[in-house]
């Protein structure tokens, strides 16, 4: 009497690597991938990251070779975020024409922009000298319609220096619609919208604060940014509303630790679908890989397939040049 074997066998079509690779259901590709950079003004050398290792903060000139390597290696975009020299309680620096953002979005584009989308992160933390996203009631609240003012007018700058697409990530009320019409007022009717629609008050931003040196001096963004325990229906109403406004691509923010949130979403519209894999992602990889203790190029991998898989049609990441390269 033959013993009963199983008929199907799942494992037949793992036994080699051309198999695996052909049967593969998600697949990374470099053009899929958006690199996050630093700029700071004023400084003579990049100035390392500590919580992010590999990550700087760049000078103009380091800037401009960090957005060449990720052109070569065929990175899809490039998204800038400013440190200025001075601060102050407006974040008077996020629009000025020659603002360290701005200078260098003009730069970058001259430099790359054929090749990759050049992009500016749209919010008022790295700007003011309080760290908070806005502008501030006399009581600490973020003025919402304030601000709403102020991210209208650093859009059009950011536009006039270059911006291929902005990318809104303060979760103001009535952003988008703010922003997109200023940008069609100031002549940039084609700049599209990146909405920072699903952000998470999250200790995930945790090394953020020091590589743009952005830390809210007091309280923390929880009045603006979503509660992690909220209910997933609030990401979907958050990106039905920026969509209402005119956003043209949406994003959920951060990525491994919702990566249910990122299913519902890529369910839900017929938009692009963005995730960033934030600086505490990053960091947690980096900090136990430099252990010992996990196969860091596998982790990075994993990672990033998971947040493919899940529904992200881009994936913001500091790997993106190291990935793509790899790809
Ligand atoms: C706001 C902004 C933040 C990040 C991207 N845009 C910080 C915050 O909202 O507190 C975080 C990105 C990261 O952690 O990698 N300008």
């Amino acid at each position: 009497m033959t013993a009963q074997y199983p008929v199907a066998r799942p494992r037949r079509l793992r036994r080699s690597p051309a198999l695996r690779r052909m049967v593969a259901g998600t697949r990374l590709h470099a053009a899929d991938l958006i690199l996050p950079a630093f700029v700071k003004e004023g400084i003579a050398e990049p100035h390392p990251v500590a919580s992010m290792p590999g990550v700087f903060q760049h000078t103009r000139d380091s800037l401009r070779k960090a957005a060449h390597e990720a052109a070569e290696a065929g990175v899809g975009g490039i998204i800038l975020f400013g440190i200025p020299a001075v601060k102050d309680a407006r974040g008077s620096a996020a629009d000025d024409p020659d603002g360290i953002l701005q200078v260098a979005l003009r730069e970058v584009n001259a430099e790359v922009g054929d090749a990759v989308v050049v992009m500016a992160d749209t919010c008022l933390d790295e700007f003011t000298d309080h760290g908070h996203c806005g502008i501030l009631t006399p009581s600490g609240d973020v003025d919402n319609d304030a601000t709403l003012e102020r991210y209208a007018s650093i859009a059009v700058a950011q536009a006039a220096a270059g911006a291929q697409m902005v990318a809104p990530s303060g979760m103001m009320d009535g952003q988008v619609g703010a922003i997109r019409s200023a940008l069609d007022g100031a002549g940039y009717g084609n700049v599209p919208i990146l909405a920072y629609s699903v952000k998470y008050a999250s200790a995930f931003f945790g090394p953020f604060r020091e590589a743009a040196e952005c830390a809210p001096q007091f309280g923390d963004r929880s009045t603006h940014q979503q509660d992690p325990a909220g209910l997933v229906e609030e990401a979907l109403r958050e990106v039905r509303l920026d969509l209402a406004e005119g956003a043209d691509a949406v994003m959920v923010k951060p990525a491994l630790a919702y990566l249910d949130v990122i299913t519902r979403v890529r369910d839900e519209v017929d938009v692009p679908v963005a995730a960033y894999q934030v600086s505490g992602e990053y960091a947690m990889i980096e900090a136990a890989a430099a252990n010992g203790w996990v196969d860091r190029d596998r982790m990075i991998t994993e990672s990033l397939v998971a947040i493919k898989r899940a529904g992200a049609d881009q994936i913001l990441t500091y790997w993106a040049t190291e990935v793509a390269r790899r790809l």
